[in-house]
């Protein structure tokens, strides 16, 4: 059974049964209605005889009450008899052949004959009035309007129903269409099309979910292309360091074989085959650390050391590839011994992060420079920044940079950079934020780049040697 006949049914259900309960609450009203307005009228017809009756005993008209008598008899079908006496003698009755007769005289069948009688007293006559209903001709009309009233009833709840039913048809269908069409493109989203979306575009809980769904698989598919990167990336990251490797042995080999081999250009070749083991180590340990920070396994061991001397080593082991760009890279101050309390192995590492991609986005003539400021008063975080002349970052991608495999459109400049996995700002981010810092970017399109990040100061003092 499908969803949109369940709630179908359901609805009309629901609607039937309070349909049913309040319409027959309030034929129940109308009828104890109709009752009282019975006796009421009864009551009118009585207090009419009443008043005419006083009239006529006021003025010694007896002909008025007797004339009334009659009209009400004939104008009232549920009016059997009245008459109005005084001293025990009927004075008018609606039977004029009872007229002067004393009051014993007339008889009635009480079986049939709902009685109303009033006395009252005109000066210092007593007069009573009695009218005889005919229980048969109420009870007829009463059952009259309860017929009435039923059948009215009766259709209204049909028109209700039929009414219900629609409503809650399009109802349901306004609640099932929108489901069965999630449930296609969630199929064709199965199926490996992670293009398609739901596009509902409702205000209400059904929009919302169809909305949260095509963010998810805009994510999802923004994900795929990621993977397809990075796959792409780290087969070229191990490739090609790899091939370099490898060719550089074969011509060595080759060098030793026909025993053409200068200790210069040996010493040369081995230098290259180093540098690409390097970097072949450099992405396996990235890739490591990602994996470690990933599962909450990535920790530090915090030791005061002067940070300018850490950004001095680092600057220069990038010494040989910045004159081979002809970038200038500029250092703190060398006599600076600023104490940080951090883990040196790791924040040489965010450096090493920072000035490599620096490095690799700054074109050539370009500057990169590691700077220290010192903590403002009051404060005890050092900020180091690393700043460079280069491409810059827009300000779309500045914070998803720092996320896992994120790359920017901006590519290396130099053909023979590494194409890079993105997983160097997402390291770095991760260190400091594991030493309790912050990182943050300031770049603009065209405006060069300043990452900085901070660290504690240490207070422990630590010897020159
Ligand atoms: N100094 C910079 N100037 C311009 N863009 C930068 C700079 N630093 C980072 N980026 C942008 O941020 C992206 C992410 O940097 P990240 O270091 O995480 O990855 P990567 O350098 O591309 O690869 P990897 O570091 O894994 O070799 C880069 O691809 C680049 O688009
Ligand atoms: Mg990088």
């Amino acid at each position: 059974m499908g969803l949109r006949f369940k709630f179908t049914l359901a609805i009309s259900a629901l609607t039937a049964t309070v349909l049913c309960f309040s319409g027959l609450f309030y034929y129940l009203m109308q009828r104890n209605l109709h009752e009282r307005n019975l006796t009421i009228q009864q009551d009118d017809i009585a207090n009419s005889l009443a008043h005419i009756a006083s009239e006529a005993v006021l003025v010694q008209d007896d002909l008025l009450a007797q004339h009334f008598s009659e009209y009400l008899k004939k104008t009232n079908p549920s009016v059997l008899f009245c008459y109005v006496s005084s001293h025990g003698r009927i004075i008018a009755h609606s039977d004029r052949s009872y007229i002067s007769a004393p009051v014993s005289r007339f008889r009635y069948d009480e079986r049939e004959t709902i009685v109303l009688s009033k006395a009252l007293s005109v000066g210092s006559t007593p007069v009573r009035v009695v009218v005889g209903f005919s229980e048969k001709v109420l009870d007829e009309n009463l059952e009259h309007l309860r017929a009435q009233l039923f059948s009215g009833f009766v259709n209204i709840l049909l028109f209700s129903l039929v009414l219900g039913y629609a409503a809650s048809f399009l109802l349901a269908s306004s609640l099932t269409r929108p489901v069965e069409q999630m449930a296609r493109v969630i199929k064709t989203a199965g199926g490996g099309n992670l293009g398609v979306r739901i596009n509902l575009h409702r205000r209400d809980e059904i929009g919302y979910l169809a909305d949260e769904f095509d963010s998810m698989l805009a994510r999802l598919n923004e994900l795929e292309r990621m993977k397809e990167d990075f796959v792409s990336a780290v087969t070229h990251e191990l490739k090609s360091p790899l091939s370099a490797i490898e060719s550089y042995l074969d011509l060595m080999l080759y060098e030793i074989k026909v025993e053409r081999c200068p200790p210069a250009k040996f010493e040369a070749d081995i230098k290259y085959v180093k540098k690409n083991t390097s970097r072949l180590f450099r992405f396996i340990s990235d890739v490591l650390d990602a994996g470690k920070i990933n599962s909450g396994k990535f920790s530090i061991k915090k030791a005061p050391f002067p940070v300018e001397a850490l950004a001095a080593e680092v600057l220069t082991l990038f010494k040989e590839r910045a004159d081979s760009l002809r970038i200038t890279l500029a250092g703190p101050d060398a006599d600076a011994r600023t104490l940080v309390m951090a883990d040196e192995e790791r924040i040489r590492q965010v450096l090493t992060n920072l000035v490599s991609n620096s490095l690799k986005f700054t074109p050539e003539g370009g500057t990169v420079s590691v700077s220290v400021r010192q903590p403002d008063e009051g404060d005890s975080h050092v900020t180091v920044c690393v700043d460079d002349t280069g491409v810059g970052i827009p300000e779309t991608d500045r914070v998803r940079m720092f996320g896992l495999f994120e790359q920017g459109r901006n590519a290396p400049l130099h053909t023979k950079s590494p194409k890079g996995t993105g997983l160097g700002l997402f390291i770095a981010k991760s260190i400091v934020a594991a030493h309790g810092g912050v990182i943050r970017a300031e770049s603009g399109l065209g405006k060069g780049t300043r990452i900085y990040f901070t660290l504690d100061t240490a207070t422990e003092e630590v010897s020159d040697g």
